[in-house]
């Protein structure tokens, strides 16, 4: 059952028409139904609920964002088969512990990436994966909960591209090897060996292919069972077909029966089933709108030519899959014969073939069952952007994926990408110099930071690539000069190399700058803890001209003020205050800095210690003025207020921009500074 209907010969997602949504959207666009969506959530939940079980939905078939987040708010566990995928559910707001992680091609990186996500269960796929899970979960000190995938060999009635579960298959272990890779398992330090999975393929209309599956299975749990090995789950994949035409797929309800059936009779002991459906919960969900172009007639037959093609939606071309293709207005014109293809250079670029509907140049068509596998197979080939993705809530419709522009498609490939970071108030252009060698420019720096003219940023940092996981990177002010280190800025270049794939995330960083390397480590996804050096309080590396003391005193403008001094790498000048928010940052900073006592200047710290592990400050910043967040400022306050026994570390340090949090706790060590970048914009400037 879906929600897309005629009412006066019009065809409805829900309650809003769908040549409304054609006007204001235009084609090809995707639309689906959110009701439709839950209704099969509901049905699949309540067909299992007898039984202990977890649903975890297969992204693969349709993964945008706002689909995954209304699973994810019904309580969905999700199946990926890639970082990406990842990704996404965790963008969603999917709970990690209901993620299983399959595929036969796990690479390294997504191993990782799933590891730190703290995802349920891998589904693994062969020995050398196996192997490879266990080493990447050892270097990081986790143990991974694994599954193994079985190949029961048993022949589904599928299109051969979509079956998965024959011994010729690339797809699980071999059922008779499958005990042996549980012993090594068992061998494995880093690895807990937590259910078992098997999925034979997509578009199953036949109930005795999933139980010939499940029989192996429980088969090979009781022989795991006599080897002393126990498990908790046992998921039985998705796969489960449709109807799109005339097909007769069981209900759900007969499918959960006949699966729980022989669960009941046959499991040795009781284990809770996990299920990976794809299709059966999206497909009909969803419809494709098209516009017909021309109606082309030649000599064997009319083509209607659509807007859409096998870019939007590859199953015909792919497996020759017959979708139904309605008229989005019914007319009383007379049907013809046609065949509807793309606008794609190939001729296996049809929708449907030989089919009869009244249409007309101008008029809409609707693609239905498409919301599983279509949008998600969709492709940018002949340079076409991808279709537009539209929700339909009863009487709403919301646009939750925009089209795909020409300048979407261009960016990737355009030579001077760049991309704006942000952390703590300041931002960050970053320049790849190994990927935008030209714009190493005093005058280009300059252009690229007034706002008119270029970009505006607080900073550019320019990195180039040195070694593994090392870069040099050099400082930009936005007037050309250059500065020395910035803390913040480590932050953002970090940001900027994990999300480019650039560095292994979970090794050390190292990011040079003039002649001292900061290390940089990531402690989650947008948080990073920088090795900023350790303080110096001798007043000639300051550089002070006095003689050393813990606190100094000057007067300045007729008043006194005290103050320590120490170098982080850069001069600062630490005052504490009762009231930092009439503190005289301007007037009493500026004094100070530029006094003749800092032959190079200093930045000037204003601090209010608010108790053992939190201070606030403001800073008055050499050359610059008060700032909303300064790196080195911050460690400089708190390592006086450590010292001073003030503060114990860690110490919150709140600055107008956020907080940044200084640890420091061995005084001949290093100070780490740990906060968050987050990227706000990436695009290009020209060269
Ligand atoms: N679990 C695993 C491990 C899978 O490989 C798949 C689908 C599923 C679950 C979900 O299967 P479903 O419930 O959706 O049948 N592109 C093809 C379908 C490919 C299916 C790939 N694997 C199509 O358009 O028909």
């Amino acid at each position: 059952m879906d929600h897309f209907v005629y009412k006066d010969n019009t065809l409805y997602a829900e309650e809003v028409s769908v040549s409304e949504i054609v006007q204001q959207y235009g084609t090809p666009c995707y639309v689906y139904s959110q009701q439709t969506l839950e209704r099969h959530w509901r049905v699949i939940e309540e067909a299992f609920k007898k039984h202990p079980h977890r649903i975890c939905y297969a992204v693969k078939a349709n993964g945008n964002l706002s689909l995954l987040k209304i699973l994810a708010n019904l309580g969905a566990g999700f199946d990926i088969v890639s970082g990406g995928e990842l990704a996404r559910v965790l963008e969603a707001g999917a709970d990690p512990q209901k993620i299983v992680f399959s595929g036969v091609g796990k690479t390294e990186s997504e191993i990782r990436q799933a590891l730190i996500a703290n995802i349920a269960v891998f589904n693994v796929e062969s020995l050398p994966e196996v192997e490879r899970i266990n080493e990447i979960a050892q270097s990081i000190g986790q143990i991974a909960s694994v599954a193994v995938r079985v190949n029961p060999d048993i022949k589904a009635d599928t299109h051969p591209y979509i079956s998965t579960g024959l011994a010729s298959n690339k797809f699980g272990i071999n059922k008779n090897e499958v005990l042996a890779v549980y012993k090594t398992i068992q061998q494995l330090p880093a690895l807990k060996a937590v259910g078992i999975a098997c999925h034979i393929g997509s578009q199953i209309l036949e109930l005795t292919p999933f139980e010939e599956a499940l029989t192996c299975v429980l088969q090979l749990i009781q022989s795991l069972k006599k080897e002393g090995i126990f498990l908790e789950h046992l998921d039985i994949g998705g796969g489960l077909g449709v109807c799109y035409d005339t097909e007769n797929p069981p209900t759900l309800t007969a499918y959960a029966d006949a699966i729980l059936t022989r669960l009941k009779q046959e499991a040795p002991y009781p284990l809770t089933l996990w299920l990976e459906p794809g299709r059966v919960i999206v497909a009909n969900t969803g419809i494709l709108v098209a516009k017909v172009e021309y109606l082309k007639e030649t000599e064997s037959k009319t083509f209607a030519i659509l807007d859409a093609g096998m870019t939007d939606l590859m199953r015909p071309a792919l497996y020759d899959a017959h979708h139904k293709i309605i008229p989005v207005k019914k007319t009383q014109q007379k049907e013809i014969l046609v065949d509807l293809v793309g606008p794609v250079c190939e001729s296996s670029d049809f929708l449907g073939k030989s089919r009869l509907l009244a249409i007309q140049p101008g008029d809409f068509i609707a693609i239905r069952t498409v919301g599983a596998y279509g949008f998600s197979m969709s492709s940018q080939y002949n340079a076409r952007g991808r279709a537009a993705e539209i929700l339909v809530y009863k009487n709403k419709a919301t646009l939750i994926r925009r089209r795909e522009t020409v300048q979407d498609l261009l960016l990737p490939e355009k030579p001077h990408a760049f991309v704006k970071m942000q952390a703590l108030g300041n931002d960050f252009v970053l320049l790849d110099l190994d990927e935008n060698p030209s714009l190493w420019r005093e005058e280009k720096i300059k252009k690229l930071s007034n706002r008119y003219t270029g970009i505006g940023f607080d900073q550019l940092l320019a990195i180039r690539k040195h070694d593994a996981n090392q870069f040099e990177y050099r400082i930009y002010n936005a007037d050309g000069t250059e500065a020395e280190q910035c803390g913040n800025g480590a932050r953002a270049v970090a940001l900027y190399l994990c999300m480019n794939s650039k560095v292994d995330p979970m090794q050390a960083i190292y990011l040079k700058t003039g002649n001292r390397v900061s290390t940089v480590k990531r402690l989650s996804e947008y948080r990073f803890t920088v090795d900023m050096g350790c303080p110096n309080f001798l007043p000639e590396a300051v550089p002070l001209n006095r003689a050393a003391q813990t606190h100094y005193d000057i007067v300045l403008k007729g008043e006194m003020h005290r103050f320590s001094a120490l170098s982080m790498g850069n001069p600062h000048a630490i005052l504490k205050v009762q009231d930092l928010e009439n503190a005289s940052v301007a007037t009493v900073g500026q004094a100070l800095c530029l006094h003749a006592d800092f032959p190079r200047q200093t930045n000037v710290g204003f601090m209010q210690i608010l108790n053992m592990h939190q201070l606030a400050l403001r800073v008055y910043e050499r050359g610059v003025g008060e700032t909303l967040a300064c790196g080195s400022g911050a460690c400089a306050a708190a390592a006086i207020a450590i010292r001073d026994g003030d503060c114990h570390s860690p110490v919150k340090v709140q600055l107008p921009g956020g907080e940044l949090v200084i640890h420091w706790s061995d005084p001949k060590a290093s100070v780490w500074m740990e906060g968050e970048a987050h990227c706000v914009y990436q695009g290009w400037v020209d060269g």
